[in-house]
């Protein structure tokens, strides 16, 4: 099926998926038969800009790539704001990739229901609706027939969300536990190598791991958001962000690295939740010092990994990249892909 796409924010993600859509556009449409036309760009930072009949994507990357804005762009009509480049472009499909605020999902959470109000499919790596309303927009999008796909929020394009709608159909899932933000775990990894905390977050922003404000990362709330989507939408159990405790990783020295050390552990943020025998619902995000044989303190820089108990199958593993430029960007064609057979 063709798909005519927008991109509601166009940051290193939306540039990953691009780069993605250019390189495997043969692909694409040989083994799947998607294809694609990209019509809009809006960008708070980088301005916008819409042309009906599609836009030269190499050449948009180019701007960007050159620090220009996209009026830069020689052809199409500039200045759209986000909503009525949802609602006037011809885009059948909003990418939803504009910053996360996990507290209130905004303005993600209005950029979603508006496309829905329009008709208009969407994909989204941006965590803050998820955290906020993932049931309510599910529902929404399943009356309308529409495409809602979030696989991104968690573990990057690893794919951790359509593992358990589509794998573990059947499963009971009690609890859970995992290294789920990648800026953390790649600063522990690097002050273990001798790093300094600042040069470490400064390298994690530099590499695309950390959100626009790194304070979400450092102080647990990214994983934290985490937890809440993985105990909404796997454990299916309503939590909101206040029921989960919290402890971020700002506290940390060198010391207390190489302290760990000594002993033979590795402290990680790590983020989980359980069921309890009354039907109430124990969530964290905390640091803990694991013991070196412990599969969790092998993962290593920006990689993250979730253990699933299972009814059938006991304890379910998934490791792989959890943040990243591609990686994320790859988790936007896992929903598109997904949409693609859905419609065709
Ligand atoms: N800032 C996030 C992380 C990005 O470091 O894991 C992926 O959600």
């Amino acid at each position: 099926m063709h798909f005519k796409l927008a991109f509601i924010g166009f940051g290193v993600v939306g540039q990953g998926l691009i780069e993605i859509l250019i390189e495997k556009k043969n692909l694409l449409e040989k083994k799947y038969n998607f294809t694609y036309t990209v019509v809009a760009i809006s960008d708070l930072f980088k301005g916008s800009v819409y042309d009906k009949n599609g836009l030269d994507m190499e050449k948009i990357l180019s701007i960007i790539k050159q620090g220009k804005k996209l009026n830069e762009y020689p052809f199409g009509i500039k200045d759209m704001d986000s909503i009525s480049t949802i609602k006037d472009s011809n885009a059948d499909t909003i990418i939803e990739v504009t910053y996360t605020d996990v507290k209130t999902g905004e303005p993600a959470l209005t950029h979603i229901k508006t496309a829905f109000g329009c008709n208009k499919n969407v994909v989204s790596t941006n965590k803050g609706p998820v955290i906020k309303e993932s049931l309510n927009l599910i529902k929404i999008a399943k009356n309308k027939n529409l495409h809602y796909g979030f696989e991104g929020v968690v573990m990057a394009g690893t794919p951790v969300i359509n593992l358990f709608r589509h794998t573990l159909n059947g499963m009971i899932i009690k609890d859970f536990r995992g290294i789920l933000n990648g800026t953390t775990n790649y600063i522990l990894t690097k002050m273990e190598e001798g790093m300094s905390y600042n040069d470490a977050l400064q390298k994690a922003q530099e590499l695309g791991y950390a959100e626009a404000d790194p304070t979400g990362d450092v102080e647990g709330f990214d994983a934290l958001g985490k937890v809440v989507i993985l105990t909404n939408v796997i454990l299916g159990k309503k939590i909101s962000w206040e029921d989960v405790k919290r402890k971020g990783i700002t506290e940390f020295t060198k010391e207390d690295i190489e302290l760990a050390k000594n002993e033979g552990k590795r402290w990680k943020l790590i983020g989980s939740a359980e069921i309890k025998l009354d039907g109430t619902v124990n969530a964290k995000v905390w640091p803990e010092k694991l013991p070196i044989n412990d599969p969790l303190a092998g993962i290593s820089g920006a990689k993250n990994a979730l253990t699933f108990n299972t009814d059938e199958l006991g304890e379910v593993t998934i490791i792989g990249p959890g943040a990243g430029k591609r990686e994320t960007g790859y988790s936007l064609l896992i929903d598109l892909l997904e949409m693609n057979k859905k419609f065709s």
